[in-house]
């Protein structure tokens, strides 16, 4: 995709398509001529992803212009226009259109606005299809974006680079968590991190089965044994050339190439669902790109858990009991509540790189999803300032997240007399049991737990965004580290 930013008027933009936004309320005195039956019959209101596609609109140079609702002016923000943007290019995608520019008024040209539309048109027009072979549908897709502002400086361009890279990095996490689990083991997410390491000039490692073993990862190798595909630790480091703290940050994702639940095997209805159980980890990886490119004055290690959840002959059991990399012992009651095992010692072993501060993400429980639908990310956390700069960093990044809690009762459903810790609590507060569990490997590391079951995956198009892979919660990742100090 060609992004640019040009200082020009709406009328003079030489493209396929100009998007105009359009106010409610205020139709435009300059089209109140032109658009005078769109305007008197009530076609175009200007309500908030309203959109009105007008062929040669006298005055204007571009042959199409896409008279987009807006809203009111007072609830316009950057995550509207976001959302504007992708829906905007959605909506002009696969009409032979190839360049569209997008016309922002003087309320809609700073920094934050340009991001915006960078980040919303370049989200929008990904599409979960790349194995499909007819092309067809493709013939002609959206090659080029020009955002025409009112002004033009060095700023305004930090920010449409800006949002690009957020928005690349994001299709970068989309694409890996598409790729169906027989294309995409844990070995081949290896791969593709180490492709983008090399590719931004990240340092790359990644342990394998006896390497883990050796450290003693007893947690996350019980995971792995029921499958043939080995897992792998995949670890990608990032570091400032001038740090502005001794802080060092580490993300943490899970990895589950597919989760069939393994000896307690998941019903079959959805279960092709469990594809996208690495979306964590591919939200880690698609942020380290992003990191590498934006450069953020703190030090930030991403570590992706990568294993299959398989019901193999040599599967762990319920009633297993393991020994993972911390020394804790656990014993597993269901071996379907297998990202937590793999967290823990993905968690631990993060403490060991000397990461000061943790933030990790799983789709890691349906109790998410119950709590809090498809809407917002369920967030949990042992550290209150960790926490405020979290909720700060995701809602400029326009991704909702919910403080869940953690009270120290949830830790009581988890004693087994067997072991230091058992895997499952009871039925209830599932989401907070899983987080209590996680919370006993991060100890006393400041460390946030983000739940994104219920965000990581749309199961319907909305009209800016394809179904499938959301890239959540990246843009909170990228946020979290360009605002440390
Ligand atoms: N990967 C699942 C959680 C999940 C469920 C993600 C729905 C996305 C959508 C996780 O590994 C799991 O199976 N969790 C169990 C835990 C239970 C056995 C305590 C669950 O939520 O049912
Ligand atoms: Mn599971
Ligand atoms: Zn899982």
């Amino acid at each position: 995709m060609e992004l640019k930013l040009v200082q020009a008027q709406a009328t003079d933009i030489d493209a396929d398509a100009v998007v105009l936004l359009e106010w409610e309320d205020e139709p435009r005195p300059e089209l109140q001529e032109s658009l005078a039956e769109l305007y008197t019959s009530g076609e175009v209101k200007g309500k908030p992803h309203e959109f009105t596609l007008i062929h040669h609109l006298a005055g204007f140079k571009s042959r199409r212009t896409l008279i987009a609702g807006a809203g009111k002016r007072d609830k316009f923000n950057p995550a509207s226009l976001r959302k504007l943007a992708g829906a905007a290019a959605r909506h002009l995608k696969g009409k032979g259109v190839a360049t569209v520019a997008f016309a922002l008024d003087d309320a809609a040209s700073t920094p934050a606005h340009v991001t915006a539309v960078a980040e919303g048109a370049v989200l929008g027009l990904w599409e979960p299809d790349y194995l499909k072979t007819d092309k067809t549908e493709k013939h002609k897709p959206i090659s080029a974006i020009t955002i025409a502002s009112s002004t033009h400086n060095a700023s305004l361009i930090a920010a449409l680079e800006k949002g690009r890279i957020v928005a690349e990095a994001a299709n970068l996490t989309r694409d890996i968590a598409v790729e169906p689990p027989n294309l995409l083991t844990p070995l081949a997410l290896a791969d593709r991190a180490r492709k983008m390491s090399e590719a931004c000039g990240l340092s790359f490692e990644v342990l394998d089965q006896d390497r883990m073993r050796q450290l003693g990862m007893g947690a996350l190798l019980g995971v792995a044994q029921g499958s043939s595909a080995p897992p792998a630790l995949i670890i990608m480091r990032y570091t400032p050339t001038n740090p502005a703290t001794k802080d060092h940050l580490g993300l943490v994702g899970k990895g589950v190439t597919f989760d069939t639940g393994g000896i307690s095997i998941k019903p079959s209805e959805g279960m092709e669902k469990m594809k996208y159980d690495m979306a964590g980890g591919a939200a880690v990886i698609g942020a380290m790109q992003a990191i590498a490119h934006l450069k953020p004055s703190v030090a930030i290690t991403g570590i992706v858990p990568a294993v299959e959840n398989m019901p193999g002959s040599n599967a762990q059991r319920p009633g297993d009991i393991v020994t993972s990399l911390s020394g804790k012992t656990i014993e597993i009651l269901n071996t379907d509540a297998e990202g937590r095992l793999i967290l823990a010692d993905a968690i631990t072993y993060a403490k060991q790189l000397g990461c000061t501060h943790l933030v990790d993400t799983a789709t890691l429980t349906g109790a998410i999803v119950v709590a809090l639908g498809h809407t917002s990310s369920g967030v949990f956390t042992n550290n209150d300032d960790l926490l405020a700069r979290w909720m700060s960093a995701s809602s400029e990044a326009g991704e909702n997240m919910w403080h869940m809690p953690l009270d120290d009762e949830y830790r009581d459903q988890l004693k087994t007399v067997y072991a230091d810790i058992q895997n499952i609590g009871t039925r209830w507060g599932g989401a907070c049991t899983a987080a209590m569990f996680l919370k006993e490997f991060a100890e006393e590391t400041p460390w946030v737990h983000v739940d994104v079951a219920g965000t990581a995956w749309l199961d319907d198009a909305k009209p800016s965004l394809a179904k499938g892979p959301t890239g959540i919660p990246l843009g909170s990742f990228v946020n979290l580290a360009m605002n440390w100090r």
